[in-house]
């Protein structure tokens, strides 16, 4: 995979990191992915970055809800897709930002998220099309997450942390 280094002001890509598997699931459902999302929601402490890496309708979204709903950020059904908003916001007992970059094609595109901001805050940053900001160092804990169909109603779901 063609991989671009996007950079977002004063943001620098970065290339020496560590990573550690935490998860490497087969979810059913997207119950059960929902349920997973939950259960990554305890892992997290704020300020972090997550991001999910996976084709389209590999369930991003889904996981996100469990997520943000596993912060106590919203409930699952507030939650919906930022494909066209770019950034949606929750602010319920934690804040969780979560952003969608499928559509975001160019380093200026993603300056103009205003993630450097979003880094400084005590917030958690769940990010879809993830992929877009391997390369940036984010001075918050990182964790990656890959989605990937393995038949109806199947996803294989792989979360690492990252530190760099
Ligand atoms: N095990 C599963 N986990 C998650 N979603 C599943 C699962 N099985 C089936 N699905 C279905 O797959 C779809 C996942 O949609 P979702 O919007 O979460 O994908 P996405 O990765 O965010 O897609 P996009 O790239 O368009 O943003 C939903 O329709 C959901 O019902
Ligand atoms: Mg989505």
């Amino acid at each position: 995979m063609k991989q671009t280094a996007y950079r977002a002001g004063s943001v620098q890509a970065t290339r020496s990191s560590s990573r550690r598997r935490l998860h490497d699931r087969v979810t059913h459902s997207p119950d059960e992915t929902l349920a997973l999302g939950r259960e990554l929601a305890t892992l997290l402490s704020p300020p972090c970055l997550v991001l999910l890496e996976g084709e389209l309708g590999s369930g991003k979204t889904v996981l996100a809800k469990g997520i943000a709903a596993g912060l106590g950020a919203a409930a699952e059904s507030e939650v919906n897709s930022p494909t066209f908003a770019l950034v949606h916001e929750y602010a319920g007992r934690r804040r969780v930002y979560h952003l969608d970059l499928y559509r975001v094609e160019s380093a200026r595109e993603l300056a103009s998220l205003g993630l450097e901001e979003l880094l400084t805050q005590d917030a958690t940053i769940i990010v879809e099309w993830g992929a877009k900001l391997l390369h940036v160092d984010a001075p918050v804990p990182r964790f990656e997450i890959y989605l990937e169909h393995r038949g109806e109603g199947e996803r294989r779901i792989r979360v690492e942390e990252v530190a760099d």
